[in-house]
């Protein structure tokens, strides 16, 4: 359609076709800047950081057929958006530290062979890593997990990486650290499935190598070998779980990390207001939210709602982090969307003023995402030796 190609075409809506119009890009930005300044109760009841008006990108250049064509929205500076990234996020530390559970070398050593071990299951065949895999970002690349007997959970299993870092743990935030987390799958039925925390230390008990490595890491203990001690080993670990990225060497002051499309991406995640609910070091993980802020958004789950028993916490999740996200599909506490870029049209619709996004919105946005994917450290993740099992180790259980 040549009428496209008109210059002093104006679309009624903004849609994927308002790409190669010079007015309908003023238009998108006068209605970006709207949404800035009234769309901006979705986090008011948790005291979210506001999204700022991104500075105004420099105009194209007159007659520059291919920026015209490729690309309605020139890419702003990186300088610029470096300063203006400052505001929102920050660089992941090395490890996510606790004053209640120091960080040790004997700890982490001893929480690394737990997480991996499947004797601490019911059937000795399920470990943490059998849903949250260490070499695949730390999830299992599945709508819901599979646990004892092949049973289905009813939640997407998040990620692990960079988790230590939330205000609270699972997608409703029921339990404060990754301490108090790691003791539930142990004992959920259709997780690991064992009777209860004193069979787990039966268990670990049973396993005579499991004696000494507990003594090492918690040298001050009269009897080391307990229930929260494991909780301690096992968190002590997940807090050196942290996978760092191009968007961190971009806040450190490489301007040059970022791509074109995905400084791009970064202005629109900021002026499209993703950033009030995703900010910080792990881009979320910050707060609640509900999902549907300004549509219903069809679920059973009640969220938050089942933890507090409080009306206005009905449907309300934990913002989840958005490091590595481009690595840890299907997406949502449901799993229900398989793709990012259906993740990403979903928030468009049910979070966000803007509603929707064009192809290349999107695909900016996507690039941006793309540049929290971080490196795993793989020296840190390699699975040890288990000790062997003792001669009063109980058998598999299938039932
Ligand atoms: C059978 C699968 C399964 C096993 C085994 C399992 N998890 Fe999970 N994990 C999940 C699911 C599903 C959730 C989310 C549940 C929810 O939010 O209600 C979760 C949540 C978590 C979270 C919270 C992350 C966040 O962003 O809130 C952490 C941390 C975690 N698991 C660590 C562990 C550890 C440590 C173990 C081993 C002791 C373990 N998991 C065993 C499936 C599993
Ligand atoms: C009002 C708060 C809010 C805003 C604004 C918001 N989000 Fe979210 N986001 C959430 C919540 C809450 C969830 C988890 C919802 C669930 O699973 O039920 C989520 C989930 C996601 C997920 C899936 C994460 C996962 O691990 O499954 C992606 C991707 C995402 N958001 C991207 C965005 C983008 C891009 C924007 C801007 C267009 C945005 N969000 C705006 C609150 C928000």
């Amino acid at each position: 359609m040549s009428i496209s190609l008109l210059p002093l075409t104006v679309p009624s809506r903004l849609s994927a076709g308002s790409r190669a119009r010079p007015l309908a890009r003023l238009a998108a930005l006068g209605l970006g800047l709207v949404a800035l300044t009234v769309g901006s109760t979705a986090c008011d009841n948790q005291e979210p950081m506001r999204a700022r008006p991104a500075p105004a990108p420099a105009p194209a250049a007159d007659g520059d057929a291919k920026v015209v064509k490729k690309a309605s929205r020139p890419a702003p500076s990186a300088d610029q958006m470096q300063l203006l990234a400052k505001k929102f996020f920050a660089p992941l530390p090395a490890r996510a530290e606790s004053p209640n559970n120091p960080i040790t070398a004997e700890k982490v050593s001893l929480g690394r062979t737990l997480y991996y071990d499947p004797r601490l299951s019911k059937n000795h065949d399920v470990s943490c890593n059998t849903c949250h895999l260490l070499d695949k970002y730390g999830v299992d690349g599945t709508k819901v997990s599979t646990g004892h007997k092949r049973q289905l959970g009813d939640r997407n299993a998040p990620t692990v990486y960079n988790a230590a870092l939330h205000l609270a743990q699972f997608w409703d935030g029921r339990e404060p650290d990754v301490e108090a987390q790691a003791k539930g799958p142990l004992i959920n039925p259709v997780e690991m499935a064992m009777t209860d925390h004193v069979a787990v230390m039966k268990t670990i008990k049973s396993i005579p190598g499991y004696a000494d490595m507990f003594k090492a890491a918690f040298p001050e203990d009269k009897d080391p070998l307990t229930i929260d001690n494991f909780a301690k080993a096992v968190g002590a670990f997940e807090r050196g779980l942290m996978t760092p990225g191009p968007f961190d060497t971009f806040l450190q002051g490489d301007s040059k990390a970022l791509s074109k499309e995905a400084l791009r991406g970064l202005q629109l995640f900021v002026d499209a207001q993703c950033v009030t609910c995703h900010a910080g070091a792990s881009i979320g993980g910050t707060q609640f939210q509900k999902i549907g802020n300004l549509k219903e958004y069809p679920t059973e789950d009640l969220g938050r709602f089942k933890v507090t028993n409080n009306p206005a916490d009905t449907k309300v999740f934990k913002v989840p982090s958005l490091r590595n996200i481009a690595k840890t599909a299907p997406y949502f506490h449901d799993g229900s969307k398989a793709t990012l870029e259906e993740a990403v049209n979903t928030m468009a619709e049910y979070q966000t003023v803007k509603g929707s996004f064009t192809d290349e919105e999107r695909a900016d946005l996507i690039a941006f995402l793309e540049s929290l994917t971080g490196e795993i450290d793989q020296e840190y993740i390699k699975q040890p030796p288990l000790p062997e099992s003792g001669p009063k180790t109980p058998k598999p259980d299938p039932n």
